[in-house]
């Protein structure tokens, strides 16, 4: 059942070029230029009268969140906020009838946020779901939504429903940027073309896997470690982050990358590998120059690349490539080394992979 595969974590991971795939399938035309989502189409009033979009989600769906907040705001030109959804629904807060609120959860069975949407419902608020479970009590309770069709995922850390969540809310950035008229004709079809490509270049990113693997056995025995990205990328190092202390149980922190001066900095020593996130576009030279700053402070960088990148690879101790895209897919190709690095990392350290302590696939209660 694991497909031959050693944990139903590596089987999802290897999953994720289908699992996107599948996640366009029928509702992305390239060719014509066209995406048709009946969630959206059927609602596109609502999303376009919208002044802004809130989304509340816990955990690795968070931070799918964060991406889509980058995402909706760059290319469709709408104010998004985006709340964990245990502190959104006891803080009173402000929701207008006009709001659209998106809820992201792989199962679907969530408590703090299925507690949030009835808040937001009950403020007059569209809700949409983005869940991965079909008939989930989320999916059911939201005005429409849209399935990330990632089939089940089994391990309890969240992998390939992660980059389907990121997809099927680029899709939704896209078409309603498209529809108020934000983006170009031109750019909207560059786009679809470039997203197409996107599963291809997750398999090429997964090609990383031996040097990963070989990454992680240096740093294994670490106590701490950092992962650092900027824009679009910053919601990945989250991320990472959590993959690491999830399954290996090593204290891991994602920050800005900018973050670091004001605090974060002073962790570091030669014994704190830094993972950032540096893909060519997206604040590149600024980003250079904070692994400088660590360098300078003797931490280890492993340094998340463009393929054929020269700056870091000269400053990193390791580097590990992805292919080239536009900036705002990159978190697509980002994450995949960082799910591997804290896999790899897990197994090593003997840990349950799959079924890490105190943790539980879907979280019914608050
Ligand atoms: C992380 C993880 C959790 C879930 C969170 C939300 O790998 O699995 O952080 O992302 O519990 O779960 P869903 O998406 O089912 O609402």
């Amino acid at each position: 059942e694991k497909g031959g595969y050693d944990h139903f974590m590596l089987k999802e991971i290897y999953e994720q070029p289908d699992a996107i795939r599948d996640t366009f399938r029928g509702r992305m035309l390239a060719d014509q230029g066209l995406i048709k989502m009946a969630g959206i189409d059927d609602h596109i009033d609502k999303f376009i009268n919208a002044k802004r979009i809130l989304v509340v989600a816990c955990g690795t769906s968070w931070h799918a969140g964060l991406v889509a907040e980058y995402v909706f705001e760059e290319l469709a030109r709408v104010p998004v906020e985006v709340e964990y959804a245990s502190e959104f629904r006891y803080r009173n807060p402000v929701i207008d009838k006009d709001d659209v609120l998106i809820a992201i959860s792989q199962s679907g069975e969530t408590a703090d946020t299925m507690a949030a949407i009835k808040l937001a419902k009950e403020s007059g608020a569209f809700v949409f779901g983005v869940c991965n479970v079909v008939g989930s009590s989320i999916s059911r309770e939201s005005h429409a939504g849209a399935y990330t069709h990632a089939g089940p995922e089994i391990g309890v850390a969240s992998t390939k429903a992660f980059t389907t969540q990121i997809t099927v809310l680029t899709l939704i950035a896209l078409q309603l940027a498209k529809k108020k008229g934000k983006i170009s004709t031109s750019d909207f079809h560059t786009y679809l073309k470039e997203l197409e490509t996107i599963p291809e270049k997750v398999a090429e990113a997964l090609t990383t896997n031996d040097l990963v693997e070989k990454i992680a056995a240096i740093y294994k025995e670490s106590k701490n470690c950092l992962y650092l990205g900027r824009g679009f990328n910053f919601p990945v190092a989250l991320e990472g982050a959590l993959k690491l202390k999830e399954i290996s149980y090593i204290h891991a922190e994602g920050y800005p990358a900018a973050e670091m001066k004001h605090g974060p900095i002073a962790l570091i020593d030669d014994q704190m590998p830094v993972v950032v996130i540096a893909t060519k576009k997206g604040h590149y030279e600024k980003v250079v120059s904070n692994i400088q700053e660590i360098k300078a402070r003797s931490g280890k960088i492993i340094g998340i690349v463009t393929k054929g990148d020269v700056d870091v690879k000269n400053l990193a101790d390791h580097v590990i490539e992805v292919p080239e895209t536009i900036e705002f897919m990159t978190p697509l190709l980002t994450t995949i080394p960082l799910q591997l690095l804290s896999y790899h990392i897990a197994v090593l350290l003997d840990k349950n992979v799959d079924q890490p302590r105190n943790l539980a696939k879907s979280v019914t209660v608050e």
